[in-house]
């Protein structure tokens, strides 16, 4: 019998995280979405191990200070390469190693990790065990509820039942299944049904172990209602589309000031990231990329948006061109911020 109890720590550090996104939640991006909130965990976009035990890692996993606390995501299923990868993390400096057991896409099939280890709950334990082992950091797994024709009640139930036994801090779960044959992987983050009952009834079987609850989540008034069954809500797709509703994070979830209370101030803060980045050689456009939900129902939005698109490409873009695009915004305050 595993003493739960005494094994967790403060499942609050969960309480409200921004997704893993590939080609979305990058450095820059993360940089972004820490200016508006102090408390929200932050995550990579999924690494595979191949790509951390043989790439350039200085630009992989190389992250800014202010980032913290920020989680980064693995993609793989070899226990060594696992433990090698969440140690090669830990050193780096990351608060969370977290693994992709969620990911459809036919790349991550055939290099069987991802969502297809939802059948396979031994060998993702085993990776679980081996990256305990080898970080004193937490150690997390992101799931769907089932694969395919599994039933989500067992599959989820076996999948918990080993990685907890393995160690794993926390379970993330994306409240829907992954059809691994037929659909891509947008159409599997829409159209499989969502079931958040059935991530209800995981945290309720296991009170002790911190569940965080994903998908379709539209904003922080929804994250609310669901933190009343589960310990933690992640946002993808409207943290990253919808920005601003970022600023009511620790005001309405943690009950703290905010860091900024308009998109003005945050972009403010930004500028010296952005300077120094350019200095390095960072194009302008690879930063203000993720601006573009920044204004929502905001009058010059979209002149704000063309700006950015149009001249953010141009070589030499400085931050001149944000500022410009800035002053386009007429009320230069984030839209309501109603969930
Ligand atoms: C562009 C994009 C890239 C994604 N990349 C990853 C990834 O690298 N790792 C992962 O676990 N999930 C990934 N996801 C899935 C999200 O983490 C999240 O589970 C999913 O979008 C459902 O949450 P949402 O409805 O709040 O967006 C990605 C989603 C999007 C939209």
């Amino acid at each position: 019998m595993i003493d739960l109890k005494s094994k967790y720590g403060d499942a609050r550090v969960w309480r409200f995280s921004v997704a893993p996104m590939m080609d979305w939640t990058d450095r820059h991006c993360r940089v972004f979405h820490r200016l508006m909130t102090r408390r929200a965990r932050l995550y990579t976009e999924m690494l595979t191990t191949g790509a951390i035990l043989h790439g350039d890692r200085q630009r992989l996993l190389g992250f800014d200070e202010s980032e913290h606390p920020v989680a980064l995501q693995l993609g793989g299923s070899d226990p060594r390469d696992l433990a090698a990868s969440a140690k090669i993390g830990e050193d780096f400096g990351y608060d969370e190693i977290n693994l992709n057991v969620g990911c459809p896409s036919d790349r991550v099939k055939d290099g069987r990790f991802g969502a297809c280890l939802m059948a396979e709950p031994a060998l993702v334990a085993r990776g679980v065990d081996a990256m305990k082992r080898a970080v004193g950091i937490p150690v997390t797994v992101k799931c769907r509820i089932g694969i395919d024709d599994q039933d989500p009640e067992t599959a989820l139930d076996e999948l918990t039942r080993a990685v907890i036994a393995a160690g794993a801090d926390a379970l993330i779960v994306h409240a829907r299944k992954a059809w691994l044959n037929g659909l891509s992987p947008k159409e599997n983050r829409d159209v499989p049904p969502l079931d958040y009952d059935r991530v209800y009834r995981l945290k309720a079987a296991w009170p002790d172990v911190p569940v965080i609850i994903n998908g379709g989540i539209a904003g922080v008034g929804e994250a609310r209602e669901h933190l009343g069954f589960v310990d933690g809500v992640m946002l993808g797709r409207a943290a990253y589309q919808e920005p601003w509703r970022l600023l009511a994070v620790d005001p309405e979830l943690f009950g703290e000031a905010p860091r900024h209370t308009t998109m003005k101030d945050v972009f403010e803060a930004m500028m010296p990231y952005i300077e120094r980045e350019l200095m390095k050689g960072t194009r302008l456009h690879s930063i203000t990329r993720h601006f573009v939900g920044a204004f929502h129902g905001v009058p010059g939005a979209r002149a704000f948006r063309r700006h950015l698109a149009e001249n953010g490409v141009k070589p030499g873009a400085g931050v001149s061109v944000l500022r410009e695009a800035i002053a386009l915004v007429e009320h230069r305050v984030a839209a309501p911020i109603a969930a």
